[in-house]
Formats: C-alpha cells, sequence, structure tokens
C-alpha cells in the first residue's frame, strides 16, 4: 500500500479507501468496544483520528500505544460522523512500532513552558507550536528564494569560513587548529602562519563584503546563509548562530535598497498567509493574537521612510521615560526602535543617514560628512530586522575611511580593487531570518524559532 501522510488524509475528498497511516500518538480515549487514537506525523497541524475496534489484529499491543509511541494503521478512511473532522480511519490492523515509556516520556498532555521544551529541543519540533513554528519557517524559507528567483538575483554561495570580520565589531568566532595548550608565539603574539589556513581566520559575520564581489560582475544577486556572532548579548532577539538573507544590486542607490527591501517583506509575509495558512492560524489565536491583521495591515501600507536626525527628535521629544538616553551620535536601542514603530507610526519604519560613527565602514559618506547612507527596518515587536546601505564605492573614500577606522586597506586589497576597476554604485542588506520568523508568528524569544539555538553558554544539541 501506498504511503500516506496524514494531511492528504483528513482532507481527502473521495473516501471509503483502504489506507494505510503512520504517525506519532498524541492523545487517546477509551470507550466501551473502541479506541480512539489521534496520530499526528508532522505533515500538519492536525491529527488524523483513527478508530481501533476491540479485537483487530494488533489490539493486545493498544496497553503500550501510549502518548508518543508511533504506530501504523491500515484500515478504510471514512467520513467522520464525529465533530471536528472531516475524515477518520477504521482501522483493521493496528502495530507498534515504537514505545515511548509513559513513565519518562516528557511530552505528556499538559501545556508545557517554552523553558522547558528549550530543554529537550530533541522532543519540541513534535508540540503543536513547534511544528507550527519549523513549518512557517520552511514556507518563509521558499518565500525568499521565490522572491528574489522571480526577479532575477542570483543565489550566491558566499564562505562560512574567512579572514575579514565584515562589521568590524570584532564578534568572530576563531577557526584553528592550533594546539590550545601550547599556542606557537611570535613577535607580537601567536604565529597564526603555523595555522591551518596560515592566517587568522574565523566564522563569518555575513556574507556581504563576498556578496559585493559577485554583485560586481552578476548584478542582482543574494545570500541566504549561517552566520555567527561572538557578542555576549543574552537577548530575546540575539544568536550566536543565525541565517542571514543579504541581497546585493549593482548601479544601485539606497532608495532602490529601501524600495526593494519594501517589497521583499511584502511579499513574504503574503506569501506565508497564503502557504502556511493552518500554522498562521494557530499563531493567531494561540500565540499572538490579531498576528494577521497585522500583517495584512503591513502588507497594505506603505513603509514610512525617517531620517536619524528626525527620528532622534521624535524620541526626544516623545515624553517617554527609556532607560537608554536618546542623543544625536548615539545607536538607537531596541525601546527606541520600537517607539517609533509601534507608538509613533504604526507600522515599519525605514530609518536613514546615521551617524557614519556607529556605522560599519563600508557605507557610503553623505555630503554633510557625518553621516552615511545607511538605513535600518524597524517592524513592531521586534525592532531592527533588516540593515542595510548603498555602499561607498569611491576608492580615496573607502581607504580614508578604513584608515580612521584602524582597518589596514591592504588586508582588504581585494575590496579596494572593486572600487579601483570598474567601480559602480551597488547597495544590499542583510535581513535576519530569525526575527523575521518571530515577527511573523509572533514567538517572544528568538531561541523558540531556530530548532537549536546556540547562545551564550549554551550549543547542547
Ligand atoms: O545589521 P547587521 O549587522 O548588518 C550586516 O551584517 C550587513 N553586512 C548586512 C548587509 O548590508 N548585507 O545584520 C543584519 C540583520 C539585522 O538587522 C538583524 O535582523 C540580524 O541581521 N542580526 C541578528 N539576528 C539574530 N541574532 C543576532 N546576533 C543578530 N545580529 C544581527
Ligand atoms: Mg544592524
Amino acid at each position: 500500500m501506498k504511503r500516506t501522510r496524514v494531511v492528504d488524509l483528513i482532507d481527502a475528498e473521495s473516501k471509503d479507501f483502504d489506507v494505510l497511516a503512520r504517525g506519532w500518538v498524541r492523545t487517546r480515549r477509551e470507550s466501551k468496544d473502541f479506541s480512539f487514537i489521534e496520530i499526528n506525523d508532522g505533515s500538519c497541524m492536525r491529527n488524523l483520528q483513527v478508530v481501533v475496534p476491540a479485537g483487530i489484529e494488533g489490539y493486545d499491543e493498544m496497553p503500550r500505544i501510549t502518548t508518543g509511541a508511533s504506530v501504523e494503521v491500515s484500515g478504510r478512511l471514512v467520513a467522520s460522523p464525529g465533530e471536528g473532522q472531516k475524515n477518520e480511519v477504521q482501522a483493521q490492523r493496528i502495530s507498534l512500532i515504537g514505545i515511548a515509556d509513559p513513565d519518562s516520556f516528557p511530552l505528556q498532555k499538559k501545556r508545557h513552558s517554552f523553558e522547558f521544551l528549550r530543554e529537550i529541543a530533541h522532543l519540541r519540533p513534535r508540540t503543536n507550536t513547534f511544528g507550527a513554528v519549523f513549518r512557517v519557517r520552511n514556507v518563509l524559507s521558499y518565500a525568499i528564494h521565490t522572491f528574489f528567483q522571480e526577479k532575477g538575483f542570483v543565489y550566491v554561495h558566499t564562505p562560512v569560513i574567512t579572514g575579514s570580520d565584515c562589521e568590524g565589531a570584532g564578534e568572530m568566532f576563531r577557526v584553528t587548529t592550533l594546539d590550545m595548550n601550547k599556542v606557537p608565539m611570535a613577535e607580537g603574539g601567536v604565529d597564526y602562519s603555523r595555522d591551518f589556513f596560515g592566517t587568522q581566520s574565523g566564522l563569518t559575520v555575513s556574507g556581504q563584503l563576498e556578496g559585493e564581489m559577485l554583485s560586481m560582475a552578476l548584478g542582482d544577486i543574494y545570500t541566504f546563509g549561517p552566520t555567527f556572532r561572538a557578542e555576549n548579548s543574552n537577548t530575546t532577539r540575539h544568536l550566536s548562530e543565525f541565517w542571514m538573507v543579504e541581497p546585493e544590486m549593482a548601479f544601485a542607490t539606497l532608495e532602490d535598497d529601501y524600495a526593494l527591501a519594501e517589497e521583499f517583506l511584502k511579499y513574504t509575509f503574503s506569501y506565508t498567509l497564503q502557504h502556511a495558512a493552518e500554522d498562521m492560524e494557530f499563531f493567531n489565536t494561540r500565540i499572538k493574537k490579531g498576528i494577521i491583521d497585522t500583517l495584512q495591515h503591513i502588507m497594505e501600507s506603505p513603509f514610512e521612510v525617517m531620517e536619524y536626525t528626525e527620528a532622534v527628535k521624535l524620541l526626544s521629544a516623545s515624553g517617554e521615560n527609556f532607560e537608554y538616553p536618546v542623543e544625536w551620535g548615539s545607536d538607537l536601542q531596541t525601546e527606541h526602535e520600537r517607539w517609533l514603530t509601534e507608538k509613533k507610526c504604526k507600522k515599519p519604519v525605514v530609518v536613514i543617514n546615521y551617524p557614519k560613527d556607529i556605522k560599519a565602514f563600508y557605507m557610503k559618506r553623505n555630503d554633510d560628512d557625518t553621516t552615511v547612507r545607511a538605513m535600518d527596518v524597524l517592524v513592531p515587536g521586534v525592532g531592527e530586522i533588516i540593515g542595510g546601505s548603498e555602499r561607498e564605492d569611491r576608492l580615496q573614500f573607502l581607504e580614508d575611511r578604513m584608515k580612521e577606522m584602524g582597518l589596514n586597506p591592504e588586508e582588504y586589497w581585494w575590496y579596494l580593487d572593486l572600487r579601483r576597476y570598474g567601480s559602480a554604485p551597488h547597495a544590499g542588506f542583510g535581513l535576519g531570518f530569525e526575527r523575521t520568523v518571530q515577527f511573523v508568528t509572533g514567538m517572544q524569544n528568538i531561541r523558540d524559532v531556530i530548532p537549536f539555538p546556540r547562545t551564550p553558554g549554551n550549543a547542547r544539541f
């Protein structure tokens, strides 16, 4: 008999045919002559009801067919007389595939806290919430690829191991094969010439610099891959390993950049509402009431575009009692970002033209000499979801800025070559993928939207 998925059986229009269904037992109920079990195989949120008449083949296994056990059922798919489901399976044979001892299986019927479930990250995908999170994560990934592919962007793969710290924030994890107990020393410190790559290297914090090189040949490109940051931030929005989507466009300006960001976000939200409707309904009723309306509202209204200087003025005049002071020249904190998008504008806000001193070396300087062509996209509940900029495409300006910021231009000779040979204006951004999943699902903590979160002090599973 053909392998079938639960989702196909639950919604099947034709009935009265033989089926073979497999899954994990979610609940079990007894009546006089029957047992009712509900099985789930992860193909959708709903469970398939199976009616097990007493005495059928395999019935003697029923005492061990408890919550969490895996089973195989063969029988007939029939219209369900009961409430709450269209179809059910009348079992003719049932067999236990794998037991789940009720004395030790941690996922019993009662609700567990997300904190507890993080401790059992190997089993939490079997809960309703995490099944839905990981299915939505999948649909969002596909939406992202579909958006860029339909627009002709070339998907490129940038390295995970690199020698350059794109953001210059000193948050790179080291990659080394040196013996930590006998580190070879040279004048001035560790002798990296004896390390595996012959130079100091680490895990990438962003694929942007490499992405720019491909963009300056292929035009419009994007990356979608893991990035790593060794920042000691124990917040609900930071991971040490996260996924980033980084498009880069040649012959493009900051205005093109935020236009792309807006079109991109709207497309992925709309795609997800369409293609993960059942899971989104769950988030809408169980996790964050009204999230579907919020997403729909965002899809319908233009984003607010605001100068950094204007944002600081509004924040200073807001009368809010912020924990961190607001002053021109310092970075916006999450509380400031959230006030702008949630209270002031009530929609996504693109803040542009930040002071150069709080942004990375590669951003294009404005004529005022103090700000750069940067943009951050802020959304309600999360704050910054996208960071991007037009890149400095003038060789001399870039070299000067690198020196000012203590970077050695010689180490970035290849990056400077792009400005030496056929330089062109170009722009791009980075979307934090987990923050996007967080926003779309309304999940509070970023650790609950990636299967196996890595955070300071935790790399389990
Ligand atoms: O603003 P960031 O640091 O920008 C860059 O890395 C640029 N090189 C991107 C580009 O222009 N190509 O990071 C981009 C986004 C942030 O807006 C945020 O959503 C996410 O990445 N992000 C994190 N997400 C989870 N955990 C962290 N520790 C993150 N750090 C940044
Ligand atoms: Mg940023």
